[in-house]
């Protein structure tokens, strides 16, 4: 075998952001992108020599290509041992788990979740630690660091993998091990949930339609509902993966799930409909004649988590990212379990999830996961609603309204303006955290009176590190909130997320239209940080 060091010269824009490095497949494809930067993270670990490599991805357009890349430089590099998804596939959560379940050192996940795939669409890659979960910033922030200076990268000088093939392989002297993708994955769902009890609610009647968005989950949403739990086949729909997923954009929320949204509204629809990601780690989730927002379900999902076999002890904590609404708050608070507000990205959870102090995660872009993996994880979300609706015998919207009579409603929507102007859209955000001191005490839109305003800093009471300005909040005196971040996932220009929040207590009004519920919110947002005037867009490109 032959390991050849090759020359090659930097690139300057490699900084990965809040989930790896997310670049055009145009980007991707210039001469040594991928082998810089996977050069660049091994250069940054240290202990790897003869250990094993977890690589895997959603199947997207590239997915291939850069897979044969990243087993060549992990053969030169000195990994004993790749496992590879079969056809490069391997959901997000699935590789964190294999990660964990086979000791691996590390992982790459290549996706670039719910953007849009194909020659002209996204890809991306992103590093996993041992734990299973994202690389922590003070690697990625190595690894930019790396790539920006970096001048060979070594590798193998070795015929492809048939990625295809299940079993054992060689690249030079490395063991490439092709997995079933799903076999691992579906046998940790088994001991977390009620399989029987699941299936005797399909064997009942009870109706679903899982929609895959041609996407990873596919294949493990066909094995684990239909062949495990006896859903009837056609459950699952948009169930092959495709590298330009259908020519979609497999991001499972109201836009692109329409179609189903409105078929759960109606009294011939299916009784639960539920989709996940490009990459498998979101969820959306909706009964008949009930959207579950996401913030919902992580209070939801973590006030009932007991029913399930893998959480029957009960929970340690809950964590949140900061916009997400805090209605997993007030169940923390009921259970009395420690409750934690991280920054945006899942790679904040994990210490607190290492240290056992929370179970349950979750975010309000569709993402939930507990301490089973270190990624969120689409279908764990929805096997978990299956579990709750089938011990409570009670629909998604008799659950939804008996936690908010419970805990009270928060009222929450996400505005996202897309593809600003990246100086424009800076400018904003640097415009309204000057005006932070002076808004405490401050009266708007008749009733709203500023009890705090910052940009958020978090302390991860863990390892004590710090990460701050993760966010302008702006928090009023009877509970509502308006939080206001850049995007760090985008690919093009900057993308501003724009979130809203109202609490409405238990014995409140639970049945307002929420964008009406949070029209003085939305307002005021646009008044004090002038988006619509800065932007020139008259409304959000998407409304979650
Ligand atoms: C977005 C979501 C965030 C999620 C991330 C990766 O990041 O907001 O919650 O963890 O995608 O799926 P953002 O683009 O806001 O930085
Ligand atoms: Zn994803």
């Amino acid at each position: 075998m032959t390991i050849q060091t090759i020359k090659t010269t930097p690139y300057q824009d490699q900084k990965p952001g809040t989930s790896g490095l997310r670049k055009r497949v145009t980007v991707y494809q210039q001469p040594n992108y991928v082998e810089n930067y996977i050069q660049a993270i091994f250069d940054c670990l240290e202990g790897y020599q003869g250990q094993t490599l977890v690589i895997g991805g959603d199947g997207r357009y590239y997915n291939d290509v850069a897979i044969q890349k990243a087993i060549r430089l992990a053969a030169a590099n000195g990994f004993g041992r790749v496992l590879v998804g079969q056809n490069g596939l391997l959901s997000t959560p699935a590789a964190s788990h294999i990660i964990r379940h086979y000791k691996a050192f590390g992982g790459l996940v290549l996706s670039a979740s719910h953007n849009p795939g194909g020659p002209e669409g996204d890809f991306g890659i992103k590093y996993n630690v041992g734990n299973g979960g994202p690389a922590p910033e003070k690697i990625t922030d190595a690894v930019y660091a790396r790539t920006k200076v970096i001048d060979s990268y070594k590798m193998v000088d070795a015929p492809d993998v048939a990625l295809g093939e299940i079993g054992v392989q060689h690249s030079g002297d490395m063991i490439v091990e092709v997995l079933d993708p799903v076999t691992d994955y579906a046998a940790l769902m088994e001991t977390l949930f009620d399989f029987d009890l699941i299936r005797a609610l399909f064997a009942s009647g009870f109706r679903m339609t899982f929609d895959a968005m041609h996407a990873v989950t596919g294949p493990y949403a066909h094995r684990i509902l239909e062949d495990m739990l006896g859903a009837p086949k056609g459950t699952v729909i948009n169930g092959t993966p495709s590298p330009d997923f259908g020519n979609g954009h497999p991001d499972p929320n109201l836009v692109y799930c329409k179609p189903m949204h409105d078929l759960l509204m109606t009294p011939e629809g299916p009784d639960f409909g539920a989709a996940s990601d490009g990459d498998g780690d979101r969820n959306l989730i909706i009964g008949k004649n009930r959207f579950v927002t996401p913030s919902d379900s992580l209070a939801i999902l973590a006030a009932n988590a007991a029913l399930a076999p893998g959480y029957a002890t009960g929970i340690a904590g809950i964590a949140r990212s900061m916009p997400t609404s805090a209605a997993a708050d007030r169940v923390a608070e009921k259970l009395g379990i420690e409750m934690h507000e991280t920054p945006t990205g899942w790679k904040f959870f994990g210490n607190l999830l290492d240290a056992g102090r929370v179970t349950i995660c979750g975010e309000e872009s569709a993402g939930t996961g507990s301490n089973h993996v270190r990624e969120k994880d689409g279908l764990w979300a929805v096997l978990l609603w299956l579990n709750i609706i089938a011990s409570r015998r009670q629909s998604v919207d008799e659950i939804v309204r008996e936690h908010w009579a419970t805990y009270g409603r928060n009222y929450y929507t996400r505005h996202d303006y897309e593809e600003v102007d990246a100086t424009i859209a800076s400018q904003l955000v640097e415009d309204l955290r000057a005006q932070l001191p002076a808004l405490p005490g401050k009266n708007f839109e008749d009733d709203l009176q500023v009890a705090y305003a910052d940009d958020f800093t978090y302390h991860d009471p863990v390892d004590g590190s710090t990460s701050a300005r993760q966010g302008i909040r702006i928090g009023f005196t009877d509970g509502s909130r308006v939080v206001l971040r850049l995007s760090g996932t985008g690919t093009v220009g900057a993308t501003l997320r724009l979130y809203l929040e109202r609490y409405e207590a238990a014995d409140g009004r639970h049945d307002l239209d929420t964008q009406t519920a949070l029209e003085p919110l939305i307002a005021f947002a646009d008044q004090i940080a002038g988006i619509k005037s800065r932007t020139g867009r008259d409304e959000p490109s998407v409304i979650t």
